[in-house]
């Protein structure tokens, strides 16, 4: 994965490091590892093993663009990536990736460690007091290895918004899933990112005398919520003058913030195609929706790495918001007669930049109509 190059300069960049580095090591006691929560916390931990918080660090995807920052940067980037994908470097100061615990990711203990959060503070919204205590919505809870502390934070978007709401150095707002979440309905009327994103599922709190409901830790992309979170309908579709002509109403239904939201690699894409009476495809229109960000030199930047970086400007916005339905008008080459139906999907289109081109395609929604 490495390339040598990184190696060395990772290498290098730990000699110089060495003193910092055993000063981390000593500090490795102060959070302690998801495997000990394992122990009794075992559905929890099954069902954040596979998230993308387990994985925020270790993932190929974040690690290659974590690799061309750090060397671009002279290892800079240490200190800002991780912040957030390996945020217990916040009190370790393990920049350079010693610890196991680094390499867990957003790990249990970073977050149930959280004792305030305070978001008028750009250095570090988390204030933590990793050790005995940790907090969460359980009222009464005991356990035999540590104390435990109700914190309604925990209930709270509040939690996320530190790693969800993010301005570069340039002060372009790289991902801002909190605010847009802030400015919607759903923040007016005290829904929050965990009502939808962690609800309560089967499974043991902890194995001996827990409850017999956890939130869900594994942040999945549920593919029965998402066909929801989008979508489409036809409104009219005919012949105006010489054309046949197609309105599509999407509507972001379901989700708590724009869509897509987040780093803007990924793009919505509403395709609309008019088929003939066999049902092959007679033509294909596209639309996108995503944020357009550019460089200093105005050149857009299609890497989520780079844009965390490189980012000056957001050029182009024209994401659905939470809520908002919007109208689309399609104008086909062919009348009514020779189209005999239309069709339209919703999908997400990412493509993220891994040693080889990938492109994943996640579908959400498709509406059709017959023409007579
Ligand atoms: C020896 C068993 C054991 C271990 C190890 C353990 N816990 Fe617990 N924990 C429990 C039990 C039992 C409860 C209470 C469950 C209940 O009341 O439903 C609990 C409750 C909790 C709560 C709820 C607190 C509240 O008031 O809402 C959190 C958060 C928690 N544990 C986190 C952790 C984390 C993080 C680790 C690893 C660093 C960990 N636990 C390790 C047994 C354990
Ligand atoms: C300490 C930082 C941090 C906190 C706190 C945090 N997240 Fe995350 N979250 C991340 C990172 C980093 C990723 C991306 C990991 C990757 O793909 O490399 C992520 C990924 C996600 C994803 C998956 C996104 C996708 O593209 O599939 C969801 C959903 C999510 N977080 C929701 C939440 C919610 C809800 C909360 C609050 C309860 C929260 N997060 C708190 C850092 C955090
Ligand atoms: C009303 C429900 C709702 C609320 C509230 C909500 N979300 Fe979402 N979120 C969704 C849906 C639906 C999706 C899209 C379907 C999917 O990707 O699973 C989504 C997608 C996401 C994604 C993945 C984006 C992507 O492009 O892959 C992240 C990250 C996320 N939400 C974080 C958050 C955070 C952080 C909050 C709180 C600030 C929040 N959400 C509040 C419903 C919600
Ligand atoms: C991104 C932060 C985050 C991470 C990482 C995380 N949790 Fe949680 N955890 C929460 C939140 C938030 C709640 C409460 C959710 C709610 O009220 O909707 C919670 C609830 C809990 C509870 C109370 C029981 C329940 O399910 O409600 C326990 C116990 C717990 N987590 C243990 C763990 C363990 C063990 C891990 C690692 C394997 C872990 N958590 C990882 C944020 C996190
Ligand atoms: C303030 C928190 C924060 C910082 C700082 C941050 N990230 Fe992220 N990053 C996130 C979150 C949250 C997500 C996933 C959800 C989303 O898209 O918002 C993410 C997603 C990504 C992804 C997409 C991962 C995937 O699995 O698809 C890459 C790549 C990435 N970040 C690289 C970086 C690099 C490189 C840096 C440093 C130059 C960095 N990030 C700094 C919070 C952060």
């Amino acid at each position: 994965m490495k390339s040598l190059k990184t190696k060395l300069a990772a290498l290098l960049g730990l000699m110089i490091l060495c003193a910092s580095s055993a000063m981390a090591q000593d500090s490795e006691t102060v959070f302690e590892s998801s495997n000990t929560c394992k122990e009794c916390h075992e559905d929890i931990y099954r069902n954040w093993r596979n998230s993308l918080h387990a994985l925020a660090f270790s993932n190929p995807i974040f690690q290659t663009a974590y690799n061309k920052a750090y060397r671009e940067t002279k290892g800079e980037a240490r200190k800002y990536c991780l912040g957030c994908h390996a945020p217990t470097v916040r009190i370790t100061g393990d920049y350079d990736a010693q610890l196991s615990i680094t390499q867990e990711g957003v790990t249990c203990d970073f977050c149930h460690t959280v004792a305030k959060i305070d978001l008028t503070s750009t250095v570090n919204p988390f204030m933590s007091s990793p050790g005995e205590v940790k907090r969460s919505v359980l009222k009464q809870a005991e356990s035999p290895h540590h104390k435990t502390e109700y914190s309604s934070d925990f209930a709270s978007s509040k939690l996320c918004a530190g790693c969800h709401s993010f301005k570069n150095r340039h002060g372009v707002a790289v991902g801002d899933t909190y605010n847009e979440w802030k400015a919607s309905e759903y923040a007016k009327e005290g829904i929050q990112c965990q009502d939808c994103h962690m609800q309560q599922i089967a499974g043991k709190t902890a194995i001996e005398g827990g409850r017999d409901k956890i939130h869900d830790h594994s942040l999945s992309h549920n593919l029965a919520s998402m066909r929801e979170a989008v979508k489409l309908r036809f409104i009219d579709p005919r012949n105006t003058g010489s054309r046949f002509s197609a309105q599509v109403e999407i509507h972001n239904a379901k989700a708590g913030h724009s869509i897509p939201t987040g780093t803007p690699e990924r793009h919505l894409v509403l395709e609309v195609r008019t088929h003939d009476r066999s049902g092959g495809v007679i033509e294909t229109q596209k639309k996108s929706y995503h944020k357009t960000i550019v460089n200093a030199q105005g050149a857009e930047i299609f890497s989520d790495g780079d844009v965390f970086l490189h980012g000056h400007q957001i050029v182009e916005d024209n994401r659905l918001l939470a809520g908002e339905k919007r109208l689309e008008k399609f104008v086909f080459s062919k009348r009514v007669g020779e189209i005999s139906k239309v069709s339209a999907d919703v999908y997400f289109l990412y493509e993220p930049q891994v040693a080889s081109k990938t492109e994943m395609r996640i579908p959400f929604y498709s509406a059709d109509v017959f023409i007579k």
